[in-house]
């Protein structure tokens, strides 16, 4: 069995290969974006395609300290850093931070990387943000509890962790049935992981060898697990998944607003 740092290596150099095979969540923005979001006109997503509420932000951005939590891609961070936020981009493939880094050099813009797993944000001090943006990316971390405690640490008084992820029930469909004829057949007990759901051999069939794997964490982690860091939930939403067949039955992805007090 992998270990979970060898998991996480390999989601690393796994991510790195999506950003060759042009994946959705690795294409930067485009100068328009950026000059809007200049003019204050901006929005950006935490879950599926849904623009993450505005109100979940503080008012202004500008001088704000923000960490774009496993959010690489050249997508949220550079727009952030164009609202006026100080932001680090803080991600496990270094071709997704090369990527916000792209959009900084060509627009301008100030923004940090570092690169890392999410369940270790030594790299930063206590309180040295007043929010953490963190898009549909515990996916690919095999534990999150340890997440939500480094999110509660690095955070500010007063600062919120947006996060957005995966409606574990996703994870209990036949995924060859669900994606290969369209046949939603129940299969799999959460919480679900493709190491130990799948036989080998058919996980590689499936998805090939260098594609990410895969974890679909129970709610009791993923909001338990905020809860139990110290944060106090002030906002829900959920969304569509934006590519499945189940997104005609029940939400995708959920999202939450937690707030450090
Ligand atoms: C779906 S992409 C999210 C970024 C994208 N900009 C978005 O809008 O959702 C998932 C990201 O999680 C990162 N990732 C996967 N495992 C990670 C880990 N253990 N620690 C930090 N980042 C990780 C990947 O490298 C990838 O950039």
């Amino acid at each position: 069995m992998m270990k979970t740092n060898d998991i996480v290596a390999h989601n690393s150099a796994a991510w790195d290969k999506q950003v060759d095979g042009g994946n959705e969540w690795t294409v930067p923005v485009t100068p328009e974006v950026i000059a809007k979001a200049r003019q204050g006109d901006w929005s950006i997503v935490l879950i599926g395609y849904k623009p993450t509420p505005r109100n979940w932000f503080p008012a202004d951005l500008r001088g704000l300290d923000v960490l774009g939590l496993a959010s690489g891609g050249g997508q949220q961070g550079p727009v952030l850093a164009a609202a006026g936020a100080n932001v680090t981009v803080f991600d496990a493939s270094a071709r997704q931070l090369e990527r916000d880094r792209f959009v900084a050099a060509r627009e301008g813009l100030t923004l940090s990387t570092a690169q890392g797993d999410m369940r270790d944000l030594s790299a930063f001090a206590d309180a040295s943000f007043d929010l953490v943006f963190h898009p549909v990316s515990n996916v690919f971390c095999p534990e999150i509890r340890p997440v939500w405690r480094e999110c509660h640490r690095v955070l500010r008084r007063g600062g919120a962790l947006l996060a957005g992820f995966m409606n574990p029930d996703l994870f209990i469909f036949d995924l060859d049935a669900m994606d290969n004829r369209g046949e939603l057949i129940v299969r799999h007990s959460l919480p679900y992981s493709d190491l130990t759901h799948l036989p080998e051999e058919e996980r590689l069939r499936l998805f090939g060898p260098d594609a990410p794997l895969e974890f679909g964490h129970t709610l009791a982690d993923q909001i338990g697990g905020q809860l139990d860091a110290g944060f106090v939930l002030a906002g829900f939403d959920e969304a569509p998944h934006h590519a499945q067949i189940t997104s005609k039955y029940m939400p995708g992805y959920y999202a939450t607003r937690a707030l450090k007090p």
